[in-house]
């Protein structure tokens, strides 16, 4: 008899933990909109374990690539960090990688990773030095020059000096300017605007950074939710005006609205999905169809 009155009387502290937890997650909310705590230990450690684990073959020092980050961060306020500001610091880190098989995506994050992981060989920004030491990290300097701001920074769209957005704007050209061979696009055909030419990464700085006479194909893959909307393709929205682009820069390019393995991937996420559901029989029993239907375009420059 003792049971039950104990679990009847559980209620009340339960919900008064609650509230005490809710009120701690979302003071911890606010506080994560400052600089990441533990910063200088994520990103020098993160640093060695890539060229100790990751990438042995790169030589540098991480403790020098992070007095030139603090650097370029703490002698300004927190909005008023130029690309130019991390020049140091880009000095400092070596910029060997290969140049093929690059992957470069918009608004395709979740995707991509997945994409990453099982198409060998594909290198993202991510995968770089720069991109692997501040993936996720936020940070910002404070006026009175006092160190790292760990209480609050200003959204990414406060200002086009946002200390992390030129950073990653800076690592982005980096990444395009070293772009060679062939490389990948992928695009979110779920969204109106998956080419954007002001407001995404890849259509502001990296697209601009790729050079033609390096790049032997741009080969773009589209892709929307499985279950939709499908707003944007090879043949539609502002995709098409990219290829414009690539062609009128003479690059040579392909595009494809049904790439199999992205497809298969979504499916893995996602089994239930109605155009999964024959994917035993039928995606093997499509593949002719589909690699006719796979490339919509491509376009040659001489
Ligand atoms: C921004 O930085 C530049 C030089 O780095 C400086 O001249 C300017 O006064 C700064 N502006 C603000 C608002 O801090
Ligand atoms: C496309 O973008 C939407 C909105 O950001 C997102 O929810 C969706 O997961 C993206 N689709 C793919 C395939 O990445
Ligand atoms: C580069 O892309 C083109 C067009 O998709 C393809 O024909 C060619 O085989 C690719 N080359 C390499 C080395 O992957």
């Amino acid at each position: 008899m003792t049971v039950p009155k104990s679990s009847l009387a559980l209620p009340v502290p339960t919900v008064t933990i609650c509230l005490v937890l809710l009120h701690s997650c979302s003071a911890q909310l606010r506080a994560q909109l400052g600089t990441t705590p533990n910063i200088k230990q994520i990103v020098v450690g993160r640093c060695y374990n890539y060229i100790t684990l990751i990438n042995p073959r790169l030589r540098c020092d991480c403790e020098a690539i992070w007095r030139q980050f603090e650097e370029a961060v703490m002698r300004q306020s927190s909005c008023n960090v130029t690309m130019e500001d991390y020049h140091d610091m880009f000095n400092a880190v070596p910029q060997s990688w290969p140049c093929d098989r690059f992957l470069f995506w918009s608004k395709t994050r979740t995707l991509m990773h997945s994409y990453a992981a099982v198409v060998r060989d594909v290198w993202t920004l991510e995968d770089t030095l720069v991109g692997y030491m501040f993936n996720d990290l936020i940070w910002c300097g404070q006026e009175d020059d006092s160190g790292f701001d760990f209480s609050s920074c200003p959204e990414w769209s406060a200002s086009r000096h946002h200390p992390v957005y030129s950073l990653w704007r800076q690592a982005s050209q980096n990444f395009a300017e070293m772009a060679c061979g062939n490389i990948t696009v992928l695009l979110n055909g779920s969204i109106v605007n998956a080419f954007s030419r002001k407001s995404s990464m890849f259509g502001s700085v990296e697209l601009d950074g790729l050079n033609p006479q390096r790049v032997d194909y741009v080969n773009i893959k589209v892709v929307t939710n499985l279950e939709g909307p499908h707003l944007e393709s090879c043949s539609q929205g502002s995709i098409v005006d990219l290829l414009q682009l690539l062609q009128s820069r003479g690059f040579r390019w392909t595009c494809s609205d049904n790439d199999q393995t992205l497809m298969i991937l979504q499916c893995i996420q996602d089994p239930q999905q109605s155009s999964c559901q024959t994917c035993g029989n039928s995606l093997l029993d499509r593949k002719g169809l589909l690699s006719v239907e796979d490339s919509v375009g491509s376009g040659e420059v001489q």
